[in-house]
């Protein structure tokens, strides 16, 4: 009979066999399957294992502080922070196909990462938080190339190292029981999905500071309303987007020029098909006047409306 207790002692067992004494390094990225990873192995190999954490500056608000907070803080997890955000910034800059962003942003991601790891010693091993569905999905699904996601083969090539990827036969929901069961905080493990390239895919065409705070802000408000109602288990996306056109508003008794935000907030089992959520007009309202009254250079709030298929859940 399967159970997760049997799983994480095993898998410690295996990690330390084939690791031995070695080092291995692992690339966290603030999401659930990186962080549990670390946490399984650093119980197993404690201080054997290095973790790198490229800050992009596409994550949403307090994110990078709350992933270092827990895993180093907590955990006590040896993590080298990259501060990139400059670096990503100029690579973007004057970019505005969705499809070209990605590959800038996985590339930089790799070459980043690459970076850090030269100055290192000594490493033998990469961690990946690899799931089964991603090893099945890369392989297989062309609706994966419809985007080009970069979970799957970012593997920086030219790094020759043997790769631990412990929880490759597990889908999300037992990667999520096994960080529970480790102890780790339900806000991390119970994390919506969110993209490789971030906010770099919420800030519509050209990616500048200005725009992704104007994303992290309304972003944040969303979440704590989403929350505040309850409803963050209910719905199993949501986020903001700044599609980057400016519309005419009137606020006190001057007329306003300024941008829209759009909320995107869906059902699904898989991502594969959605469904726009049915949210409570009254709580879409207390959303659209808060992002208004407290984001900066906002003037109009609407609801993305279309489900998946024709549309997709980002907008980019
Ligand atoms: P779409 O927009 O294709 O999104 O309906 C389906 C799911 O995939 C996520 N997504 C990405 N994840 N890199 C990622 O790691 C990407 O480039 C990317 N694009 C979309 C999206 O957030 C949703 O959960």
């Amino acid at each position: 009979n399967w159970s997760m207790d049997d799983f994480i002692d095993t898998q410690i067992e295996a990690i330390r066999k084939q690791v031995g004494d070695k080092r291995v390094l692992l690339g966290l990225s603030g999401g659930v399957d990186s962080s549990v990873v670390g946490v399984l192995l650093h119980k197993a190999i404690g201080d054997q294992l290095t973790s790198i954490f490229v800050d992009h500056g596409l994550l949403r608000k307090n994110e990078a502080d709350q992933v270092m907070d827990s895993l180093e803080g907590k955990f006590g997890l040896n993590i080298i922070k990259v501060d990139a955000q400059d670096r990503f910034l100029s690579k973007l800059k004057g970019v505005t196909d969705p499809e070209q962003k990605r590959k800038i942003i996985g590339k930089e991601f790799i070459e980043v990462f690459n970076d850090e790891a030269a100055k290192l010693d000594g490493i033998d091993f990469l961690a990946q938080g690899t799931l089964y569905t991603d090893v099945v999905e890369s392989g297989t699904d062309t609706a994966q190339t419809i985007k080009s996601h970069h979970n799957v083969g970012g593997l920086p090539e030219d790094l020759k190292f043997q790769l631990i990827e412990p929880l490759n036969k597990l889908f999300k929901d037992e990667v999520r029981e096994l960080g529970e069961k480790m102890g780790m905080p339900h806000d991390l493990v119970w994390r919506q999905p969110f993209p490789g390239p971030g906010l770099g895919i919420r800030v519509i065409g050209e990616v500048t500071e200005d725009k992704l705070e104007i994303v992290r802000d309304s972003d944040l408000i969303l979440r704590e309303e989403i929350a505040k109602a309850g409803l963050d288990n209910d719905i199993w996306q949501y986020f903001t987007v700044l599609p980057g056109f400016k519309s005419v508003g009137v606020m006190g008794d001057g007329r306003t020029y300024d941008y829209t935000i759009a909320i995107r907030a869906i059902t699904s089992i898989d991502g594969m098909t959605a469904d726009f959520a049915r949210i409570d007009w009254e709580i879409l309202q207390k959303i659209s006047v808060r992002i208004v009254n407290e984001v900066g250079h906002i003037n109009r709030v609407v609801y993305d409306i279309t489900s998946k298929p024709p549309a997709t859940i980002e907008w980019e």
